[in-house]
């Protein structure tokens, strides 16, 4: 047997010369992560909180697209950040047509100029646009047949993860995406967590600094550290409003403003009608508005004009999150069974070639509204209150 150290086993390496620890790192083949460049970036498509989104083609087939998100790595700590290991985790165990499908992890070759520190990539099938780009696209016009085929493959993905136990926590326009023939993908896990049961002796205790604001639920809101899927059955009715609002129905500047913009519209928080939040730590803390009706479908009806619809928005953004509608019986409600029945978007979006995303788009602000508002005011010649 020789005793010449052979090349390419890790416990030989401290033989080797600085350089030739450089080389051998360089040309590391790792086997289940592919060098990010066998992907072409074509164009930025986001900027999140944790990084960066890249449209990008694979060169082997020069057709297929993907969406390429890179891991923001934090360069005080050693190793791979726990949050993205957690997305990816969770990424990995959904597969779903309405979840986002998770291809590969990818990473740029480790040399000198990055002082050995490859950049990861999570690497995503392509969807060409996001929601919250076709919202803010005053030509996107989308029939009531066709908000009805978006709301139930989102509460179909949400019936999906929820039954795997697993909790979205950020329900936003932005993070739900659409591809060119039509199929909804719920994306961004970057917050997503496993949850369990809990029992009645052992409360579970999550961190309720998540949801983005205007999205985020009124248990959230006043501390609930024990909470479930409701949490993510809110944000679908936010998201379900503004399919004909068209920009966000609450937009608080603070915690505060956003707990006072839900009690307008849905009314006090009062144990009358959520038994339970007096004992929630932020309840007495607070400063409540007190006596506010509830007035979700009085305000809803000039912009949504269908009875069912209405409904379900009302039991989406039902203050008790244990009287919030569940996903299942949300895809059981008379609103997706009866004319018009939810219809394909492929047709509709095939008028819009260029892709819609949100980082890339308009932002949603008051001169827009006002826009809209014109166009609602026209269609229905009748002057319709600016609600929001
Ligand atoms: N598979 C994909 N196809 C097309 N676009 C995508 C894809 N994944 C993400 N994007 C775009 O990139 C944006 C940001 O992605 P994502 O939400 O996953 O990242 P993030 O950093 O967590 O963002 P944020 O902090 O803004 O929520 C999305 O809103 C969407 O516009
Ligand atoms: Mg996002």
């Amino acid at each position: 047997m020789s005793s010449r150290p052979r090349e390419g086993r890790a416990e030989d390496q401290k033989h080797l010369t600085l350089a030739e620890k450089q080389k051998y790192i360089e040309n590391y083949d790792f086997i289940h992560c592919d060098e990010s460049s066998k992907y072409e970036k074509v164009a930025k498509i986001g900027q999140g909180t944790f990084g960066e989104v890249f449209k990008a083609r694979e060169k082997k087939s020069n057709k297929k697209f993907v969406a390429m998100k890179k891991v923001l790595m934090d360069h005080e700590k050693e190793g791979f950040p726990i949050t993205a290991l957690r997305e990816i985790r969770i990424l990995q165990l959904l597969k779903h047509e309405n979840v986002v499908n998770l291809i590969e992890i990818c990473r740029t070759k480790a040399t000198v100029a990055n002082n050995h520190r490859s950049t990861f990539y999570l690497v995503f099938d392509f969807c060409e646009h996001d929601l919250a780009g076709l919202l803010s696209n005053i030509n996107v016009k989308f029939s009531l047949g066709e908000i009805k085929k978006v709301m139930q493959q989102l509460l179909n993905g949400l019936y999906y993860i929820h039954s795997n136990k697993i909790l979205h926590r950020d329900m936003k326009a932005a993070n739900v995406l659409i591809t060119k023939t039509g199929i909804l993908k719920l994306a961004d896990f970057g917050l997503a967590r496993a949850f369990s049961v809990p029992k009645a002796d052992s409360k579970n205790r999550y961190t309720n600094r998540v949801v983005t604001l205007w999205y985020r639920p009124p248990e959230l809101l006043l501390g609930d550290r024990n909470y479930g899927p409701p949490v993510d059955m809110w944000g679908a009715g936010c998201i379900m409003a503004e399919m004909w609002t068209r920009s966000p129905i609450m937009q608080g500047g603070t915690e505060q403003q956003q707990l006072q913009y839900i009690s307008q519209l849905c009314g006090s928080f009062t144990p009358e009608v959520w038994p339970g939040v007096e004992e929630l730590d932020l309840y007495k803390t607070i400063e409540l508005l007190k006596g506010h009706k509830r007035k979700v479908k009085e305000r809803l009806r000039p912009y949504v004009k269908d009875e069912h619809g209405c409904d379900l928005l009302d039991k989406l953004l039902t203050l008790d999150p244990k009287k919030r509608i569940d996903a299942d019986s949300a895809l059981n409600h008379d609103f997706f069974w009866c004319d018009p029945m939810p219809c394909d978007l492929s047709k509709m979006l095939s008028q819009h070639l260029q892709s819609m995303f949100e980082y890339l788009a308009p932002r949603r602000t008051m001169k827009y509204q006002q826009q809209m508002n014109q166009i609602v005011k026209t269609q229905d010649n009748s002057l319709i209150d600016r609600v929001w």
